[in-house]
């Protein structure tokens, strides 16, 4: 999809082939433990070469070890110098970089949120969250798309060779989730870097898709908190589920602006389902129209060298 309207939604319900993922070269950020070490196993399965990037070096490591052609960088995704190692040494190791999962995020207690009681001045409020999830995800971003032109160029052609970007939204990026203004503010971030992206990145062969998980067990929460919410009668997706629909969004070059909802299967009956909920065509909702008729009419894309909204009105392709 070259800046055409994103169409149908995600097919989540077959046995989809993931063959196209085989000898590509994918990079996971965070990819050491918890859904991060999910989607790494899930794309060593489906052959391809794995570099995972994580601020944990040992348990990275031993993933990289245990997983024959994968390799683990050291990095931190807030430092510009680090991030940029993780790419330069993925492309020194595999001669290219495909797929980039911008994986790495936090939740800690949310300081925006919290009350410094009456009679005490608020302290500047720690943006730690903002830092992880907005700030080094966008250099993700940055490095992904630089990456992708590397291998393909910006002239379209059916030669290029398939990229694909994938953000990590969550629930919280289209749910009301109380007492986390950072956490909410970044995931809702990742949707917008996508919107941002999907109409352009057709021009490099890329495309980019968004992973939003709902509750998964893993060490971003206290356990106590996932026991709460399996409390309430919720049996959450599993890591496995998030592995097989990060397969799904890459087994298929047509699959780009999409976002999957890693759900439980009370509501997906594998685990991930597309809710269909970034696009207006089509849109029942008070407004739907207008909105479709603005984007279609008024909002073209163009390669990167238009600059911001150039070209938008009347331009592009
Ligand atoms: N688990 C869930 O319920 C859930 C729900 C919605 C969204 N998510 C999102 O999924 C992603 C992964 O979350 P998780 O649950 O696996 O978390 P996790 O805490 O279990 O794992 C996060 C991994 O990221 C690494 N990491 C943290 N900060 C880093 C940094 N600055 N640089 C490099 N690596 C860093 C950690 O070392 C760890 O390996 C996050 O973006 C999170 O917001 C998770």
């Amino acid at each position: 999809m070259t800046g055409s309207t994103p169409t149908t939604p995600v097919n989540c319900d077959f046995d989809f082939d993931p063959s196209i993922i085989a000898g590509k070269t994918a990079i996971v950020t965070g990819g050491a433990s918890g859904l991060g070490e999910a989607y790494t196993r899930a794309l060593h399965a489906a052959k391809a070469n794995v570099v995972i990037g994580d601020l944990n070096a040992k348990t990275g490591s031993a993933l990289a070890a245990s997983l024959p052609g994968s390799i683990f960088v050291e990095t931190d995704v807030t430092n510009w110098a680090s991030q940029l190692r993780l790419f330069q040494r993925a492309e020194q190791e595999f001669r290219g970089v495909h797929y980039v999962v911008a994986n790495a995020g936090i939740a800690p207690k949310d300081d925006v949120f919290a009350f410094s009681g009456p009679d005490t001045e608020p302290a500047e409020p720690d943006l730690r969250t903002i830092d992880v999830n907005i700030r080094g995800a966008l250099y993700t971003a940055k490095l992904a798309l630089h990456y992708a032109i590397k291998l393909n160029g910006t002239i379209p052609s059916p030669a290029q060779v398939d990229t694909c970007l994938i953000l990590i939204g969550s629930g919280a990026a289209f749910l009301d989730c109380p007492r986390g203004p950072q956490y909410q503010c970044s995931k809702w971030g990742m949707r917008g870097v996508m919107h941002a992206l999907r109409r352009t990145a057709g021009f490099y062969g890329g495309r980019v898709n968004v992973l939003s998980p709902w509750y998964v067990r893993t060490n971003i929460l206290t356990q106590e908190t996932f026991d709460a919410v399996e409390g309430v009668g919720v049996q959450m997706a599993t890591t496995e589920d998030a592995g097989r629909a990060l397969l799904r969004l890459l087994s298929d070059r047509e699959i780009n602006g999409k976002m999957l909802f890693i759900a439980p299967r009370k509501w997906s009956s594998r685990g991930y389902v597309d809710l269909d909920i970034d696009d207006y065509a089509g849109t029942q909702f008070h407004g739907g129209k207008l909105l479709e008729e603005i984007q279609e009419d008024q909002i073209k894309p163009g390669p990167v060298s238009l600059g911001l909204f150039a070209g938008s009105v009347g331009g592009g392709r």
